[in-house]
């Protein structure tokens, strides 16, 4: 596996990959890879010829009182995963590399970056599209791998690539799960293990959604209503949001059926920020609707 540490040398490679007929496929991360990250980059293996990951705690997404200089970092453990998994190329650049001093260019995806992570993070989501849209522009894929468990972020790739007609096509794969439901993610190395233990509350709560829609509600509120319920159950947990989104506007859905919708829901336990969330699609051809954890 080539290792790569800057955008010019970068930018040469996805000269050669496209020269040579290769379908590039990127998977963006921040590293600290887990289960969840090696899911998109087994989907890239399956579908290009051609897969190169980015690891790159990009500075931008990170609010002034948020957690960049803490945040996990393990070049050299993600590095060995990668090559094992039969990525072809590392990019793992310097911060300096992506923004070089006078750097003043930002991506506002507007409307369906407001809210929710957008509202609770003001600023993410301008730091996602930017170092989004820089990577497609430094690496030149067909394809880039995204997760749903981060599905605001998904939504705005996917807008960003139509509205500025980037020939990238995201590609966005279901939530990977630890065996008692937590989603993967590089903060649960955050929580120790009382915290660990509290955090199975986000599957439980949108168990309890999902169990209220096999049933038959479709009101929104009643559904987030007892997915509060659930997580008010958890000392530890305390819910930023809960919110029943249009999947296409992230505007709030008040009823379920007919559009795909989400299940939004970002909870602390302790000091750690969590989100995970269900999605909700109409059976095309019934009136069943489809929830998938
Ligand atoms: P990061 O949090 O490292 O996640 C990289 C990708 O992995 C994202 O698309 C995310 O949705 C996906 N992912 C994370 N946990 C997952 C899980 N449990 N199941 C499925 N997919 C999962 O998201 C980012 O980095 C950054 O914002 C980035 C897009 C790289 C831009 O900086």
């Amino acid at each position: 596996m080539e290792v790569i540490r800057t955008v010019s040398w970068m930018k040469e490679a996805a000269r050669q990959a496209r020269a040579e007929n290769h379908l590039v496929g990127l998977v963006p991360t921040m590293g600290a890879l887990h289960e969840g990250h090696m899911t998109l980059v087994r989907r890239a293996k399956q579908e290009c010829s051609r897969v190169f990951v980015s690891v790159f705690v990009n500075p931008k997404q990170f609010g002034p009182r948020e957690d960049l200089a803490k945040y996990p970092r393990s070049l050299d453990s993600d590095a060995a995963k990668l090559e094992a998994a039969g990525v072809d190329l590392l990019f793992a650049p310097a911060p300096a590399e992506i923004y070089p001093p006078g750097f003043a260019t930002y991506i506002a995806v507007e409307g369906i970056s407001e809210g929710l992570e957008g509202g609770s993070r003001p600023g993410h989501f301008r730091g996602v599209a930017t170092v989004v849209a820089k990577l497609f522009q430094i690496a030149q894929p067909n394809f880039a791998y995204f997760g749903r468990k981060d599905a605001q972020q998904a939504r705005i790739v996917t807008r960003m690539t139509r509205d500025l007609d980037i020939d990238v096509e995201p590609v966005v794969c279901d939530i990977v799960r630890e065996a008692d439901g937590l989603a993967c993610s590089s903060r649960n190395a955050y929580l120790n293990p009382e915290e660990r233990r509290a955090a199975t509350v986000l599957y439980r709560g949108l168990e309890a959604a999902r169990r209220q829609i096999a049933r038959g509600e479709r009101v929104a509120l009643e559904i987030s209503e007892e997915v509060r319920r659930v997580l008010g159950q958890e000392k530890l947990a305390r819910a930023d949001y809960v919110e029943v989104v249009d999947a296409d506007t992230f505007e709030p859905a008040a009823r379920l059926g007919g559009r795909a919708a989400y299940v939004l829901l970002a909870v602390f336990i302790g000091g750690t920020r969590l989100i995970d969330n269900l999605l909700v699609a109409p059976e095309p051809g019934s009136d069943r609707l489809v929830v998938t954890l």
